[in-house]
Parts: C-alpha cells; sequence; structure tokens
C-alpha cells in the first residue's frame, strides 16, 4: 500500500512537476493553522530532500551552521515558552513520506544545542521529529548563571515541553495524527531519555538512550576528580598521551584476550583489572620511553578505582579499562574538565571565579545536596514506564571515554533491586546492550555501527539498527535478542568489515569459534 502510494506520488510528480503539491501546499499554509498557548512560530517551510538547509542562527558553539536533509519536509522553527523568564527553541520537522511516527532527539553536554544531525537522520526514516535548544544557546553552561529557570529547562522541562507542543503540532499536521511515540538521544541526550521514562513515562511508547549522564552529579564530580588525580602537566603524577598510549597497550596486552579472541576488542570490561606495576620502568634499564613512573603508575591505577565520597558512599564507579586513548586528549588533560567547572562555577555556588583546581569531594556532596529541579535523574522504579507499555533500549560504549559504562551497569542493578526483578522479567521492558568497540556515543575500534544516528548507520533493518528494533519491539512484541554492530572499514559509510552481535546485559560475548573473530556466528553470549 505504502509503496503503491510512494510509486504514484513519484510518477504523478513527473507531471506536475514544479507547480506545488498537496503536501507542499499544506506546508506552506501551517503557519496560520498553528495556534497554541506559549508558542511563537518563527518560520514554516516547505524544503526538499537533497538541500543543504543554511542556519544563520546556530551558535558557532553547536558546530557547522548547515544541515543537509534527506527528506522532502516541512518545517516549522519556533520559540515555546517554558515560564516567565525562559524559553526553549524548538523545531518540528514533519517528513512527507511518514510513517505515522512522532520522535523526540536530545541533546549533548551542558548545551544549548538543537541537533540537527537527528533531525535529518529520523525524519529520512520517516518520523516526524521534534529537536529543542534545552532552554539555551551554545555549549557552555554560562547561561545558568543565576537563571535557575535554564537550569530547569536543561534538568527536564526542555524535552518534555518539545514533546507536548510537537505532539499537537503532529497532530495538526497529519489528518492521522501518530501512532507511536519515539525518544532518541545520547549521553545529555541518554539522560534525557532515562529522565523521560522515570518523570513522564506516558510521553514515549519506545525509548532509545546511549551512554546515559544520569546520576549526573556524581558523573560530574568524577570528570572533576580527575584533575586531583593527574595534576597539572607538570607534575610527577601526569601521564603523556604517549604515556597513556603505552597504558593503554599493556592493558590491551593484559585482558584484551579474555573473550577468547584477540582482535583489539575487550569485549567485557567487567574482566580486567590490570595491574599496572607491570609496566614500571627498571632502574636497571636506561629506556625510559615504554614504560611509567611509579606516580604515573599509581595515577592510572587510580583513574582504574571508583570514586567515593566524604562518608565513604561510592560517587561513581570506575573508568572502564580499554578507553586510555581517546580520554587522555579529553579528561586526562591535566586541566579541570570544563562541564565540571562550569557546574560549580554557575550552578552550585554561582561564583565564575570559583577555582576548579580546588575541587575535592567535599564539592560533591554539596552538588549532590542541591540536585536542582532532580538533574541528578537517578530514581530506580521504573514501574510506571512498565506499566504503561514503554520500552526501554539502553546502550552503552566500553571504550567510552567521558561517561565510564560501569553506570549503566549500576543502574540496572538499581533498577532489578528497587523493583525486586531478575533480568528475565526486566527484559520485558528494559534492555541494557553495552556496545564493545564503542567510544561514547559512536566512533571507537569496533562495531560500533548499530545505527542510532548518522554517525553510526549501517542499514535500516531492525536487525542492523537499534532505533528500528525499538520499533520493532513496539509494534510487533518482537524484541531485541542481541544488537548487532558494524566495523566500518575506513569510517561511517564505507565498506562493513565485519559485524557483531553484541549481547544484552548480563550476559557476556565469548569468542568460541571455529570462524575467525570477524565472523559474528563465532562469538556467544553467555
Ligand atoms: C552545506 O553548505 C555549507 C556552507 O555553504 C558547506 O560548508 C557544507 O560543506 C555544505 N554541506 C554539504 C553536505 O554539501
Ligand atoms: C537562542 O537563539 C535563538 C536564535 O538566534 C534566539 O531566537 C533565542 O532567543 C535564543 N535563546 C535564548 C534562550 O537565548
Ligand atoms: C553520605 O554522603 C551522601 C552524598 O554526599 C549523602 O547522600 C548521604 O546521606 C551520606 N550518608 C551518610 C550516612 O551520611
Amino acid at each position: 500500500m505504502l509503496l503503491h502510494l510512494i510509486s504514484s506520488l513519484l510518477t504523478s510528480s513527473l507531471v506536475v512537476l514544479a507547480r506545488p503539491d498537496d503536501f507542499q501546499s499544506r506546508c506552506e499554509s501551517f503557519a496560520s493553522k498553528i495556534d497554541l498557548p506559549d508558542v511563537r512560530v518563527n518560520l514554516v517551510d516547505y524544503v526538499t530532500s537533497g538541500t543543504n538547509l543554511s542556519l544563520p542562527n546556530y551558535d558557532p558553539s553547536c558546530g557547522a551552521p548547515s544541515q543537509s536533509v534527506s527528506a522532502d519536509m516541512c518545517r516549522v522553527a519556533m520559540a515555546v515558552s517554558t515560564s516567565d523568564n525562559s524559553e526553549i527553541t524548538l523545531e518540528a520537522w514533519f517528513p512527507r513520506d511518514y510513517t505515522g511516527r512522532f520522535l523526540s532527539t536530545g541533546n549533548g553536554g551542558l548545551g544549548g544545542c538543537i541537533q540537527y544531525y537527528d533531525l535529518a537522520y529520523t525524519t529520512g526514516m520517516g518520523f516526524a521529529s521534534v529537536g529543542a535548544n534545552n532552554g539555551h544557546n551554545g555549549t557552555s553552561g554560562k547561561p545558568f548563571y543565576k537563571h535557575p529557570d535554564a537550569v530547569e529547562d536543561y534538568a527536564y522541562r526542555s524535552i518534555h515541553t518539545g514533546v507536548v507542543v510537537g505532539k499537537q503540532l503532529t497532530k495538526l499536521f497529519y489528518d492521522q495524527g501518530f501512532d507511536k511515540s519515539y525518544y532518541m538521544g545520547c549521553s545529555t541526550g541518554g539522560r534525557q531519555g532515562f529522565k523521560s521514562v522515570q518523570k513522564f513515562p506516558n510521553d514515549f511508547d519506545g525509548v532509545v538512550a546511549g551512554a546515559p549522564a544520569f546520576g549526573l552529579l556524581g558523573l560530574l564530580s568524577w570528570s572533576a576528580s580527575f584533575y586531583s588525580i593527574t595534576g597539572p602537566p607538570d607534575s610527577e603524577t601526569y601521564l603523556t598521551p604517549a604515556q597513556w598510549k603505552l597504558a593503554h597497550d599493556e592493558i590491551l596486552r593484559q585482558c584484551d584476550d579474555l573473550d577468547g579472541a584477540k582482535d583489539g576488542i575487550i569485549e567485557d570490561p567487567d574482566l580486567c583489572h590490570p595491574t599496572m606495576e607491570a609496566i614500571i620502568c627498571d632502574p636497571d634499564s636506561s629506556s625510559s620511553s615504554s614504560c611509567l613512573t611509579g606516580p604515573q603508575a599509581k595515577t592510572v591505577r587510580d583513574i582504574l578505582s571508583p570514586l567515593h565520597g566524604v562518608n565513604g558512599t561510592l560517587i561513581y564507579p570506575r573508568m572502564q579499562p580499554g578507553s586510555e586513548t581517546r580520554a587522555s586528549t579529553i579528561m586526562y588533560t591535566g586541566e579541570p574538565f570544563i562541564y565540571s567547572r562550569e557546574w560549580w562555577q554557575y550552578v552550585v555556588y554561582s561564583d565564575p571565579s570559583w577555582d576548579a583546581t580546588q575541587w575535592s569531594v567535599q564539592d560533591a556532596a554539596a552538588a549532590l545536596r542541591q540536585n536542582p529541579f532532580d538533574v541528578h535523574t537517578w530514581h530506580t522504579d521504573l514501574s510506571d514506564f512498565r506499566d504503561a507499555g514503554g520500552r526501554l533500549l539502553t546502550y552503552h560504549g566500553l571504550q567510552d571515554q567521558l561517561i565510564s559504562s560501569e553506570i549503566s551497569k549500576l543502574y540496572y542493578a538499581r533498577v532489578a533491586e528497587t523493583m525486586a526483578l531478575p533480568p528475565a522479567k526486566l527484559d520485558d521492558f528494559y534492555r541494557l546492550f553495552p556496545i564493545s568497540g564503542m567510544a561514547h556515543c559512536g566512533d571507537g575500534d569496533g562495531a560500533f555501527g548499530i545505527g542510532v544516528g548518522a554517525g553510526t548507520h549501517a542499514g535500516n533493518d531492525p536487525d542492523d539498527n537499534a532505533l528500528m528494533a525499538v520499533v520493532r519491539w513496539v509494534e510487533e512484541g518482537v524484541a531485541p535478542e542481541t544488537v548487532r554492530g558494524a566495523r566500518f572499514e575506513d569510517g561511517v559509510g564505507s565498506r562493513v568489515e565485519y559485524t557483531r552481535r553484541h549481547c544484552r546485559y548480563p550476559r557476556r560475548n565469548v569468542y568460541k569459534g571455529p570462524g575467525h573473530f570477524t565472523d559474528e556466528d563465532a562469538w556467544e553470549c553467555v
């Protein structure tokens, strides 16, 4: 039916050529139909597939001010007030080839940036999609300074407001309205997905939440703690990126084949507890380029250990081994991590001159006590979401250099304990897929192409695409047993070198042969 419709549309467009068709006319007259409280429409534009959209108002810190579009669609850009002195910038993209599915995208870091690439990706797959700016513009947390409404937008209100307005607009735009509602986001977007599951259990039927920044105040403390471990670049505890590469190679040497295959990928970091003293320099040897000093070995060991707070409680689990190379240039730079610094300067202490090099676990406790608008996002009773029929697929790269994948395993345990449910029952509505060889939300050394955005796309089949896997789970009741990832030969879009099926937690991937490790059937979830 749909194919027939598409092919007849294609045929008729040959005849009508430049004459506006129904879809285009509907789009061009849509502005006059929008009359919603708190919504101010900035523009409504008909955009054709292949357009390189220019985004002149995009904050320069957010990235390139252009986005190429892969579907004919109606673009609606608006401002929506969230209080007397705050607003979100919201975009709703309505594709011509519409599948009856609504979707919200998320954000990243402390931003501030509409993720146009996710709007393009999902509208290209037939979703009516919305994306908001999280209540402020740009990647910095400075707009939080003495502006609690901006923090509230960031904590939960931007996404929820975008969903409420976006659903109303979708019903207004398409006669058929929408059948199902979805969410896709990673990092802060992953936290936003969990925030919806925890606080607005009816917002979505299906949620894909990656590398979640939940337990946010613990995460920001953990990222702040790295500076107190490494010190500045001139201290004896500091490692250069080249020395981190040494540590990484040694960690791989000790842990790579624990899963049965020496392929440069650690399938289960839980099994990996490296002894870094193994590469402390021998004082009798003249070469020091392939070894670490004692203080440096301690730095690696401390970073691969959990962070505990003032009274001994766990603040955040350890960094998972395997992420050293990428983490070294962003987390272990010998400077306080920027998002942590900004959080204490602009939110916790409202003091832009606060010195982040002095951060201690006392500051962690202050941040946790403050927890504005429950931004921490750590409720572990998901009964309401389950009872509403929701389905949650979460994934976390096992080479994540920004948010340790161990936090996703810890949250899984907390939900199981709180709800008193074993994995077989959690599987009904909540499945966690650790993704070996995936860095933060994408990229990495292994099979990270799981279809959660343009940067991980390797096909639209639900077996190759985690977003479509959730759609199938919601609409057909077929739950994903595994998530297949593609390893690309030379970056996304290039030839797929091999694929691997990633297991759902708490199973782990074990190489059993007889094929080569690039053969996905040579692996087994145990
Ligand atoms: C879109 O336009 C911008 C600005 O002109 C340009 O830099 C960018 O490469 C273009 N993107 C594509 C995919 O053509
Ligand atoms: C964000 O940028 C848009 C576009 O320039 C602007 O209309 C809006 O007012 C800005 N939002 C905030 C909160 O500054
Ligand atoms: C320990 O510290 C955490 C966070 O700072 C706090 O939530 C908790 O109540 C404290 N526990 C005790 C026993 O003081």
